[in-house]
């Protein structure tokens, strides 16, 4: 496939940046248009370039452009429209009851997805390669257009247009169809860019997120859990990067007991992401600094013409009739049972698992239906509902 775009995310240091860069160089050395972009506020792809960059996108070889996103000035240039909608919408954010939404930091960082979206769709480039902030602001970046439309269609009479796009199983059975787009008022644009934005992050096809690790207690920890988060907002990881992986050939007995701890980790990765194509990172003796040392990983790592496919394509969910009435299954690998918690509002459920949260809208036809049952299995929530439908949560 095509136009793809491929976001890297991870702790803080565990070598995103590198591993991103990697990717690029590897891509526009198969003569494929790739764009770097980095969405991290911290950004450092003109250090691992060593050029500098501007605010503007910038072409460094042939196939290959390096862009470090100002969220600003794209907010200022390229999305001014949209920022009178959403200016509207927060000044009435008290009519709304919505001053703890933390709604203005989190649109800043919109207008990169948004920008990231745009460029896609100019099909200029065939590969976009996403560097992100560390994992917690890149769950919450990517959450954030199915969280904005969420309360939009809370606080706005536009659920009722029925715009949510489903799978498209779900969308025969609800038979969904896309209102005119004339007929629709600003806010109803607004909302739908924020679906294609969330469609587009969704799309098993085009886009990858991708994790970056190294063999350590405390990131192996975030590791799983970026994972589960990841899968309860429903985006496709398709790939597991352990990064800093020391030679076990060191002649150096100080290393011994590390060697040990890192094959531990190793393998604890290599069993919870069995699932997923693993690539090892070498340690390397020097900072990944200039393209050469970049071009390491690429040698070492990057072998193979696959690299840019996708590496699983896991069913997108959805509700599937069944003979009580509807089924929903929600993927949360690693997530602990007694940690799960479900219930159901007037327009949704809402899932909460550590401390993350996510409301699933029902679609109308769904409306007088309740859950009716509850399993965790497998690492997917099986949600039952059932008309009317008495409670039996496992
Ligand atoms: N495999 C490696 N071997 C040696 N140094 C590495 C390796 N991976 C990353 N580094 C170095 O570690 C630092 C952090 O890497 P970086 O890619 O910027 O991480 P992140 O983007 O996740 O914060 C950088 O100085 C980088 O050159
Ligand atoms: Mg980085």
């Amino acid at each position: 496939m095509d136009h793809r775009i491929i976001i890297f995310t991870g702790k803080g240091g565990v070598g995103k940046s590198s591993v991103a860069a990697a990717h690029a160089l590897k891509s526009a050395s198969q003569g494929k248009s790739t764009l770097l972009v980095s969405t991290d506020m911290a950004h450092n792809l003109g250090d691992i370039f060593e050029v500098s960059l501007g605010r503007e996108i910038k072409n460094i070889s042939q196939d290959l452009d390096l862009y470090e996103i100002d969220p600003q000035t794209v907010m200022e240039e390229d999305f001014a429209d949209i920022m009178k909608y959403l200016t509207g919408l927060v000044s009435q954010k008290d009519v709304f009851g919505l001053e703890d939404l933390g709604m203005l930091p989190g649109m800043e960082e919109l207008f990169s997805l948004l920008k990231i979206a745009q460029l896609h769709n100019s099909r200029v480039y065939d590969r976009i390669i996403v560097d992100c902030a560390p994992t917690g602001e890149t769950l919450s970046l990517l959450k954030f257009p199915e969280l904005l439309s969420w309360y939009m269609e809370k606080l706005f009479p536009i659920g009722k247009v029925g715009v949510r796009i489903l799978s498209p199983v779900s969308k025969q059975i609800f038979q969904i169809e896309m209102p005119d787009r004339h007929a629709m008022n600003d806010i109803e644009k607004m909302f739908l860019k924020l679906m294609e934005l969330e469609e587009l992050l969704k799309n098993r096809e085009i886009t990858s997120i991708r994790i970056v690790t190294t063999p350590e207690k405390m990131v192996v920890e975030e590791t799983k859990r970026n994972y589960m988060y990841m899968n309860l907002y429903d985006f496709n990881v398709d790939g597991l990067y352990i990064n800093r992986i020391l030679p076990r050939d060191i002649n150096n007995h100080f290393f011994d007991e590390w060697l040990t701890i890192q094959q531990k980790y190793i393998t604890e990765l290599k069993e919870t992401f069995a699932a997923l194509p693993i690539r090892q990172i070498p340690w390397y003796e020097e900072e990944l600094r200039g393209t050469e040392n970049i071009e390491r990983i690429v040698r070492d790592v990057l072998t193979g013409e696959d690299v840019f496919e996708t590496g699983v394509i896991r069913e997108r969910e959805h509700f599937e009739q069944t003979e009580e009435g509807y089924l929903l299954k929600v993927r949360i690998p690693g997530a602990d049972k007694n940690d799960i918690d479900l219930y159901q509002g007037a327009t949704d459920v809402v899932i909460r698992t550590g401390n993350v949260k996510r409301n699933i809208p029902l679609p109308n036809i769904l409306r007088d239906y309740a859950v009716s049952g509850a399993k965790f299995e497998d690492g997917v929530l099986n949600i039952r509902f059932g008309k009317g439908g008495d409670q039996d949560d496992e």
